[in-house]
């Protein structure tokens, strides 16, 4: 059988070289797939003559194909958490959020909510994510489950809590063994991988952070195997960090606490950041650890604004991401949108090129992913996205008057939603149509 498959259309996808980030565009592109993998792509002038006269040409006129999205931080459970009313990120998890997630002891609510969640990744373009499931075992099974199911990339871990919950949805001695048999069903089955997941410090004692440290030891990236993900909260809320430095007195900061207990370096993933003193900025980057911004939840919460300048000073990866129930939105276009706008406040202009970059190829990387997903160099995973140029008739109008891709991606990012992606491709297959309106 003949396993290739042609797509023609305006290509767009980042690409890094010697540290800088590069859009590179087609605008009339055309992109080879082989076997789920991308083999080539590039003009269409060009490309065309390697292909054999009867190859069957998919195309999209009025489109922009690009990567699909990556979300490094969100929670699948919090699905219909998203969009609960005034109160700070405290009091949320309290009144909103933990008798929320006390429901998915329940296999078949599990299974009812994950793909509802998933249904929406997909219809906004997000491929691949890293998610919290609960803290029981049931949660993760489904998660991974229905990710297989769709065959679609994907990280998760069984949230870890011991205290300062509600008893419910506590963890009890089995934590640890179970966490390590989750490890062993589902980290790199197929297209998954595990992240031990530890919510953040003030719910878990020290004695299971020192557990979780040693059991992520026990999972390091090999040549021939990547090692299990840690993700977890740091420094969203004033109050958060005052509470961390009740219950962790002997530390000299939040970061401090996850490093003593072994689970900070280029596997883990931080999530908010956004009152970092400067010695976590420097530890952050001297471990080689990884940063999710979240500018919908921390302004939804109150939490605050991100400092997107102190990435490039400390030279820290980090990528975007919708905290999906804190956040108030699935679309990547508006995580940008909300991103551009803080970062504006914070005196710094944040171009269309890093925000596409921060959404996809950054993704990759956040997530040890960058070898096989994030954009089309050869041999990366087929998974892509088209938008549809004429979405609205607003987007087609303002795209009228656009001169180059900048002005492009700063149109769909500014005035995009889950209404531009009319199809979802995972492995070159074809997952998600939009329905005529
Ligand atoms: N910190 C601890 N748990 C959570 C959560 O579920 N959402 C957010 N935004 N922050 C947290
Ligand atoms: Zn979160």
């Amino acid at each position: 059988m003949n396993k290739i498959k042609v797509f023609r259309s305006s290509i767009f996808h980042c690409i890094e070289n010697s540290g800088s980030v590069i859009a590179s565009y087609f605008e009339d592109g055309l992109m080879l797939v082989y076997d789920g993998r991308i083999v080539e792509v590039g003009e269409y002038s060009e490309l065309i003559g390697k292909i054999d006269t009867d190859t069957n040409i998919t195309s999209f006129k009025d489109s922009l194909l690009m990567p699909g999205f990556i979300d490094s931080h969100l929670h699948y459970p919090q699905y219909k958490v998203i969009a609960s009313y005034g109160q700070n990120l405290l009091e949320w998890l309290d009144k909103f959020t933990f008798p929320e997630e006390q429901k998915f002891d329940n296999k078949d609510y599990a299974s009812e909510i994950g793909n509802l969640f998933f249904d929406e990744l997909i219809r906004n373009g997000t491929t691949t994510a890293m998610a919290f499931c609960t803290t029981h075992n049931t949660s993760v099974d489904t998660f991974f489950t229905i990710a297989k199911e769709r065959n679609l990339r994907m990280a998760g871990g069984k949230v870890l809590m011991d205290r300062n919950a509600p008893v419910k949805i506590l963890d009890d001695d089995n934590a640890y063994v179970d966490t390590k048999s989750l490890i062993e069903s589902w980290h790199n089955n197929g297209r998954l991988s595990y992240a031990i997941t530890p919510r953040f410090a003030p719910t878990s004692t020290k004695e299971q952070l020192r557990k979780l440290g040693d059991l992520l030891a026990q999972y390091p990236n090999s040549n021939d195997c990547k090692g299990v993900m840690m993700q977890t909260h740091l420094n969203e809320n004033y109050e958060e960090i005052q509470w961390v430095k009740e219950l962790y007195p002997e530390h000299n900061n939040y970061f401090d606490v996850y490093d003593k207990y072994k689970l900070t370096g280029t596997n883990s993933v931080f999530a908010h950041c956004i009152h970092n003193s400067t010695d976590e900025y420097e530890r952050i980057a001297d471990s080689g650890s990884k940063v999710s911004i979240c500018p919908n939840s921390n302004l939804f919460l109150g939490s605050g604004l991100f400092q997107f300048d102190q990435l490039e000073v400390y030279d820290i990866d980090a990528s975007l991401s919708s905290d999906i129930g804190g956040g108030d939105s699935f679309s990547m276009f508006n995580v940008m949108n909300q991103a551009y706008k803080v970062a504006k406040l914070g005196g710094y202009t944040l171009s269309p090129i890093r925000a596409f970059y921060l959404t996809t190829l950054a993704g990759a990387k956040v997530l040890n992913m960058d070898d096989c997903i994030g954009n089309f160099e050869q041999n990366k995973e087929a998974d892509f996205i088209v938008l549809d140029l004429k979405a609205t008739s607003l987007i087609e109008q303002r795209l009228s008057a656009v001169k180059d891709i900048e002005q492009l991606l700063f149109c769909l990012m500014t005035l995009g939603d889950d209404r531009l992606v009319s199809e979802v491709y995972s492995l070159g297959e074809c997952i998600y149509t939009k329905m005529e309106a």
